[in-house]
């Protein structure tokens, strides 16, 4: 199991994650950015080519050793200096108040005590700081949560501990954060047990 999470994982995510549809949603929920922006769960890097000329720095958290790596070429040519600082969401290695935003693209899904994580996120941010956000989690129609439900245990063994029926808002709210808009929807051309997408940004 090692082997598959350390070593194919993150390729398959690297491709899975970047289609036509991902990349709209990416470069709305990047628009907004501005200045110095911690993001936890970077991935392979699939959120830099998105990030407007106002960021000045992106702190990026991320275990996945290979996930970095991959992503060596985006940030090479990023126009935006980017820091790999830390290893887990959980624990972020910031001081208070130290970023103006923070961004997490389909992560809170992953990581084990996402409460844990959002209250970091709070810490970290400015007085009035926003967290970008875009998560698929628990579906707004009881049938397709009944399918999540099923389907969640099988996810998050081929998904490396991702789970399919996080009620995001409210995971949200748990950490302290006050969300300011969001947009429910099922992403287009996905299953929706595996589309359900809340997309929106909430204030520290
Ligand atoms: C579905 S992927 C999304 C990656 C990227 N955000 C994107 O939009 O392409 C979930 C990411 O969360 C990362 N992750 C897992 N546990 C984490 C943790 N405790 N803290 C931060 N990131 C974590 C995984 O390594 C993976 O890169």
């Amino acid at each position: 199991m090692a082997i598959y999470r350390d070593r194919v994982f993150p390729r398959i995510m690297n491709l899975l994650m970047d289609n036509k549809q991902n990349r709209r949603i990416r470069a709305r929920v990047c628009g907004d950015l501005e200045g110095d922006v911690v993001e936890i769960g970077f991935g392979t890097g699939l959120n830099l080519p998105h990030l407007p000329a106002g960021v000045t720095l992106l702190r990026a958290v991320e275990p996945s050793e290979l996930g970095v790596h991959i992503a060596r070429d985006r940030i090479n040519s990023s126009p935006v200096p980017v820091q790999i600082v830390g290893l887990d969401g959980q624990h972020l290695p910031f001081e208070d108040h130290s970023a103006d935003a923070v961004l997490s693209t389909w992560t809170l899904c992953t990581i084990p005590d996402a409460v844990a994580a959002l209250r970091e996120v709070r810490r970290v941010l400015r007085p009035g700081g926003m967290l970008h956000f875009v998560e698929h989690g628990t579906a707004p129609d009881a049938g397709v949560r009944r399918w999540q439900d099923r389907l969640n245990g099988v996810q998050r063994r081929l998904g490396c501990g991702c789970n399919l029926n996080r009620d995001i808002p409210a995971l949200i709210q748990a950490g302290g954060l006050t969300i300011s808009h969001l947009d429910t929807y099922y992403s287009p051309g996905e299953p929706r047990p595996f589309g359900a997408t809340y997309e929106g940004a909430a204030r520290a």
